[in-house]
């Protein structure tokens, strides 16, 4: 599979309502939600009240990616926007089994998302549970940072987990996609990218979204 997941953190805030109306035209897969709460990642993005907002309009499944402590507190509130997929980080879960099973429950697809040196062997006794993992190519927090290259690794080991556990969790990554290494990207195994800087600051982010997935 390729596609593509536009991340909301580099939209421009003054005028969501714009970039969602692209996103929803665009040939987008999902859109990406950065929630950040300044103690897991040393960041703040955005929080449920705004979400919800953006969830309102948009016609595109949705892909939230908390970058939270203690994100199993949130489940009703991602289930509430109506996401397709919930992505939780392996390093803020003390009892990742239960959090999964109660994204399930919920109904949510659910992801588990890996810090660059937190080893996907770690997922072995949960990957065929999931239903996507979500490789950080950057460290979590803030976008337009350059693409730590040992992800190519990560995917190829990754790739193996998967098929000798025949899980069918898809392979996200997140952070330094851009149109140069987007086609490598995919060559590797990878299912869905995400993108924040390389779709929003373009000059025609429709286009650059085409490009990305080599139409
Ligand atoms: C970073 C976020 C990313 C971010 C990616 O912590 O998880 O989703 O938006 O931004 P770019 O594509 O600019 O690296
Ligand atoms: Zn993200």
């Amino acid at each position: 599979m390729r596609m593509i997941a536009p991340s909301l953190l580099s939209a421009n805030f003054k005028n969501l309502q714009a970039d969602i109306d692209m996103i929803n035209r665009s040939s987008a897969d999902w859109l990406h939600l950065d929630v950040m709460d300044g103690v897991f990642v040393p960041n703040i993005s955005f929080g449920f009240p705004v979400l919800q907002h953006v969830a309102e309009i948009c016609q595109k499944p949705l892909d939230v990616h908390l970058m939270i402590v203690q994100p199993e507190k949130f489940i009703k509130e991602v289930k509430a926007l109506g996401a397709h997929i919930m992505n939780v980080h392996y390093e803020a879960c003390r009892h990742l089994h239960r959090v999964v099973t109660e994204i399930h429950q919920a109904g949510m697809k659910a992801g588990v998302t890996l810090n660059p040196t937190t080893p996907v062997s770690v997922l072995e006794d949960i990957i065929a549970d999931l239903d996507l993992v979500l490789l950080m190519s950057v460290n979590p927090g803030f976008g337009g940072q350059p693409f730590i290259e040992n992800t190519y690794q990560k995917i190829a080991r990754l790739k193996e987990l998967i098929a000798k556990h025949n899980s069918h969790a898809l392979i996200e990554v997140d952070g330094g996609v851009t149109l140069h290494n987007a086609q490598s990207l995919y060559d590797a195994g990878v299912d869905v990218l995400v993108s924040g800087s390389t779709v929003f600051k373009a000059q025609d982010p429709e286009a650059v979204i085409q490009e990305i997935r080599g139409e």
